[in-house]
């Protein structure tokens, strides 16, 4: 068992950091305060390569490994979640089941794109009516000659305003079930469909979140990825890889709130000594690297069963749970830490405990995690 990275994946990670360090971290308290979309760290994240980096070359990606797009998001979300969650969603939310699902012609067309990070991709399955029941979906897609008409509302859509293309889970056969659900490939410039207002968040601000109306859109029927009915396993599988994504996130969230709190609990005092000689916060600093250094050998496993074409859904759930609920439980002590420093925006930390909360939601709340996972064991 080899628990090191390889020069690649460290060229990578340190790409990454200089990234995020040098070129995000500047301007993050002020697009967290004014929700301003990152645009500059998209760009840059197309140009670095990160956008797509897991397609395949022959698409025009980067055929990279799982870890090395979890090196990336882990960076990046020590500083800014919004720029590693644009580029998770896009990454595995939107590329990798047209990559996986999708045909020749799908690919060509719409993956290409993609890969090269020229276009941003979303994917639609939340509804103001169907979260964590995802079963449930209103979005009709109705079959109409050569094209599928679709009709409703999707929620909570990251990338949804600056997406060009729209991965759509919907019902085509209300009477099957989930077995009557479809997933399509929604071009943004489709007639009848329209973005609502951006969401106005308590973390992850900057990034673009609304609602995506469909009023008649018509779906050519070769926009259908995978058979007739494949749409709720198509989603189901997307998420999988997807949690490995979040739970990389929050380990970065987590990593970035420690490093913070170490730095700065050597540098200030109380009682004569810095605070980092009181074991009320030593002990807090050895909980949070433990813990994040649990929540790296889970992501790891995960990633490492989904690039050996082993199943990964119950390991992508166990990284996820409980990432995020080391994330959420360490930002608050990074704030304690910090004291009435880390209740203001420029020393980082309340920002990066706001934005914990979302990985105990996204992609799967923590108790649908504990559902899938306590599935498996007893099934
Ligand atoms: N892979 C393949 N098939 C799967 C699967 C998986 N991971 N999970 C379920 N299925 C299949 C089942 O095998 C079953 O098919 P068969 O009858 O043919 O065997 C079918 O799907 C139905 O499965 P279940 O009976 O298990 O379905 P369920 O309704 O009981 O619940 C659930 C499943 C796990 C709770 C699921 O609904 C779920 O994951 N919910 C959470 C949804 C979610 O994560 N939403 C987040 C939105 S996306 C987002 O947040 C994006 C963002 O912006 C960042």
């Amino acid at each position: 068992m080899n628990f090191e990275l390889s020069e690649e994946h460290l060229l990578i990670q340190k790409a990454a950091r200089d990234f995020a360090q040098n070129e995000l971290k500047s301007g993050v308290v002020d697009r967290d305060s004014n929700s301003a979309y990152p645009y500059q760290g998209v760009k840059r994240m197309s140009e670095l390569g990160f956008l797509g980096m897991t397609v395949s070359e022959k698409y025009g990606g980067g055929g990279m490994d799982t870890i090395s797009y979890l090196l990336a998001v882990e960076e990046i979300s020590k500083i800014d979640n919004s720029c590693s969650v644009i580029l998770s969603a896009h990454n595995s939310l939107a590329c990798w089941g047209i990559e996986e699902y999708g045909t020749e012609n799908q690919k060509n067309k719409y993956l290409r794109p993609l890969a090269s990070g020229d276009k941003i991709g979303a994917f639609c399955l939340s509804e103001p009516e169907s979260g964590s029941d995802a079963t449930q979906q209103k979005t009709i897609a109705k079959k109409k000659g050569d094209y599928y008409l679709i009709n409703g509302t999707k929620n909570w859509i990251t990338n949804g305003e600056k997406a060009s293309l729209y991965v759509v889970i919907a019902q085509t056969n209300p009477e099957k079930g989930y077995k009557g659900i479809n997933a399509f490939i929604v071009d943004a410039e489709s007639k009848g469909l329209t973005t609502g207002i951006k969401e106005d968040k308590l973390g992850i601000r900057s990034s673009d979140t609304v609602s995506v109306m469909f009023q008649d859109v018509l779906v050519p029927k070769e926009n259908r990825l995978g058979p007739e009915g494949f749409g709720f396993k198509y989603a189901m599988k997307t998420l999988e890889g997807g949690r490995i994504g979040i739970a990389s996130q929050a380990l970065g969230i987590c990593e970035g709130a420690y490093e913070l709190s170490l730095e700065y609990s050597k540098l200030r005092k109380t009682f004569g000594k810095s605070i980092s000689q009181h074991q009320a916060i030593s002990f807090k600093l050895a909980d949070m690297a433990t813990d994040i250094e649990a929540a790296r050998l889970l992501i790891y496993k995960s990633a490492y069963e989904k690039d050996n074409n082993k199943p990964y859904g119950l390991s992508s759930s166990m990284a996820k749970l409980f990432s995020s609920e080391i994330a959420m439980k360490h930002t608050v002590e990074a704030v304690q830490i910090h004291g009435g420093y880390g209740f203001v925006k420029e020393y980082h930390v309340e920002r990066l405990m706001r934005d914990a909360k979302i990985t105990q939601i996204y992609e799967g709340t923590s108790e649908i995690q504990k559902i899938i996972i306590a599935r498996s064991l007893l099934k």
